[in-house]
């Protein structure tokens, strides 16, 4: 495989290795992550949109404990919550996945071939219609825009970690050296 890995870019500041979704059991923890986010933003105009922002940084998503907690605490119809979510792409609705592919789709990217890349993905990774995050919740496939690398496109990153001049075929060994890294960090 001629793929080049080159480097490690910054750990993204958001807990992508969060778990599963938040359960009842968990609802006292979500209550203490909105609170102070709740008082900080409370009657300032366009507070919802800021709150979403800051829960989603924290969390790395939007539970739906979270929108019920905060349609309760802000006394916003539920329905509201979720037409700001579903209008703003930036917001998600599912936990991420522990290792997020990020597929550059930059213009160099995407010349070189970044949506065969992406299909290859989708495809290894068995992900429906829809989905960005595999079933077992490992995988997470993103698009972004140019990584300021366009000289090894087509690039991606894993974690940070970053592949240059990707082919098709070099997805599934992309896709296995994480799974392989996985077992071991299950295996202790
Ligand atoms: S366009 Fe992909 S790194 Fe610049």
């Amino acid at each position: 495989m001629s793929t080049e890995v080159v480097g490690t870019m910054d750990t993204c500041a958001c807990p992508c290795a969060a778990e599963g979704t938040v359960t009842s059991s968990a609802s006292s923890a979500l209550r203490d992550v909105l609170a102070p986010i709740v008082a900080r933003w409370r009657g300032e105009e366009g507070n919802l949109i800021m709150i979403l922002h800051a829960l989603q940084h924290a969390v790395g998503y939007v539970p739906r404990a979270a929108a019920l907690e905060l349609s309760r605490m802000l006394d916003v119809p539920l329905a509201r919550i979720y037409e700001v979510i579903t209008f703003y792409n930036y917001f998600k609705l599912e936990p991420p996945g522990k290792y997020v592919i990020a597929v550059c789709t930059g213009t160099a990217c995407y010349l070189k071939g970044a949506p065969m890349i992406i299909d290859t993905l989708r495809e290894v990774l068995d992900l429906g219609e829809g989905r960005r995050v595999t079933a077992d919740g490992l995988f997470q496939v993103e698009e972004v825009r140019c990584l300021g690398c366009c000289g090894l496109a087509p690039v991606l990153t894993v974690n940070g970690e970053v592949f240059g001049r990707v082919k098709q075929s070099d997805v599934p060994d992309i896709v296995e050296q994480f799974r392989e890294r996985e077992a071991g960090v299950q295996r202790g």
